[in-house]
């Protein structure tokens, strides 16, 4: 990052030959890595990536979560970097743009959950005007991956496609389970994402104090004490640790997304052996020594987003997830918004620039559908029947099977054509996905 705030980055995809859980595997990386280099900002930067494609196959690049132009060189998700070309992207994120943690990955329609599980995502960390005074960041991104006899990703089965392909091995930053170390009484932040295609995360990290600072682009004024945090795909939470002697396991905990159990009843076998397995370990945490005394109270933050519970709403819309209901086979699970697959010649949604709209999104599925739209920021207005008592921003807001969530989202700042979809990307890649265009 240069003094004038520009901050320019070369990614190459590539397959290569790297160590994923302590297995050689010929995967895919973002300059070798997998995870792929983390990528620092500030508010008001200029983020500027030339993307390289030296795969056999077209890729693009999305910023997940970034609040930037959807147009032209932006955060386009209608590019298509072929193999051997490159592409210049330039992000230019706004003065108010909210701290917090992001990610970048692929958004190539029909592939992107092949390219993700494959090992194509990286964090990007927008950093806070005054960040809590703490003894150490860690960056946390959680995937999985099927590796075959022979290190090569396996491919999705039909019924993984299905469901959403689960990976039989879990990583964190391409490891398994990481020893962690630690003083006792030392402060840390983790910023955690859930980079995984399918996999929701319970996450809990018994033994320690676990307070929430925010997630996705949404800061809490004062931080939450939490006992587990759950991340859909795609979700990110950043977290304040204060350790405490002995070990402690960082485990994702059994979630019933729904899918065959709907249907067959809880003893059903998952595909892949993933859909409901039960505690995974994904790193451990050894703290020990003498104990550090430089702990410092964390200060109250500034949210920068409007709440929108008051604000004039626009427009209202429903948008229904799938259409398999109840009594329909899984033959019949239709990948669709509001009936229609994706079609990215035809715009789904057309939105007046600058207002506020309230978005009821229904899932009449038997299993869960995570939302995710691009560029703006959706306020939780109601999910499940429970309304929030303080403002919750989400860029991804779980819609439980058979459930239905409301959100608010104030169209500020960007025009132009951009996406809304499952992010059970296997879901977004057979077509549950719809296009805005806010103008
Ligand atoms: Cu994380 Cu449209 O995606
Ligand atoms: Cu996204
Ligand atoms: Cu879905």
């Amino acid at each position: 990052r240069s003094s004038n705030g520009r901050l320019q980055v070369r990614l190459e995809a590539s397959p290569g030959e790297v160590q994923l859980g302590g297995r050689p595997a010929s995967a895919l990386g973002y300059n070798g890595g997998v995870p792929g280099p983390t990528l620092r900002v500030r508010a008001g930067d200029v983020l500027d990536v030339e993307l390289v494609n030296s795969m056999d196959v077209p890729t693009n690049l999305h910023v997940h979560g970034l609040h930037v132009s959807p147009q032209g060189n932006g955060d386009n998700v209608f590019v298509v970097i072929q193999p051997g070309q490159s592409f210049s992207y330039e992000y230019r994120l706004p003065a108010d743009h909210p701290p917090g943690t992001y990610w970048y990955h692929p958004h190539h329609h029909g592939t992107v959950a092949d390219q993700i599980f494959a090992g194509l995502y990286g964090a990007i960390i927008v950093e806070d005007a005054e960040p809590p005074v703490i003894d150490r960041e860690r960056i946390l991104v959680i995937s999985d991956i099927t590796l075959d006899g022979s290190g090569n990703v396996a491919a999705a089965s039909p019924m993984d496609r299905m469901l959403g392909r689960e990976g039989q091995l879990v990583l964190l930053n391409g490891q398994s389970n990481p020893k962690l170390s630690a003083r006792p009484g030392e402060r840390e932040r983790w910023r955690i994402v859930n980079a995984c295609v399918s996999r929701y995360l319970p996450l809990r990290l018994d033994g320690q104090q676990m307070q929430l600072l925010g997630m996705d682009s949404g800061s809490l004024l004062t931080p939450a004490n939490v006992d587990e945090l759950l991340l859909a795909p795609g979700n990110r939470a950043d977290v304040l640790i204060t350790a405490l002697a002995g070990d402690a396991i960082l485990r994702a905990s059994t979630y019933n997304r729904g899918g065959m159990a709907g249907m067959m009843g809880p003893a059903a076998p998952g595909p892949s052996g993933g859909q409901f397995q039960g505690d995974v370990v994904l790193a451990t945490l050894s703290v020990s020594g003498a104990p550090s005394t430089s702990a410092q109270p964390v200060p109250s933050r500034q949210q920068t987003l409007p709440d929108l519970r008051t604000a004039v709403v626009a427009a209202h819309r429903q948008l229904t997830l799938g259409a398999g209901g109840l009594g329909m086979g899984m033959g019949m699970m239709s990948f669709t918004i509001n009936g229609r697959e994706f079609n990215g010649n035809r715009t789904d949604t057309t939105v007046a620039a600058g207002t506020v709209e309230e978005w009821t999104l229904i899932n009449p599925s038997l299993m869960d559908h995570p939302f995710h739209l691009h560029v703006w920021p959706m306020q939780v207005i109601e999910q499940s029947g429970d309304a929030p008592d303080t403002p919750v921003w989400r860029d991804v807001v779980n819609v439980p099977a058979n459930g239905r969530a409301k959100v608010r989202i104030s169209f500020q700042d960007f025009a132009g054509r951009s996406v809304y979809h499952c992010h059970i990307l296997d879901h977004e890649d057979q077509g549950m996905m719809g296009v805005i265009d806010v103008r």
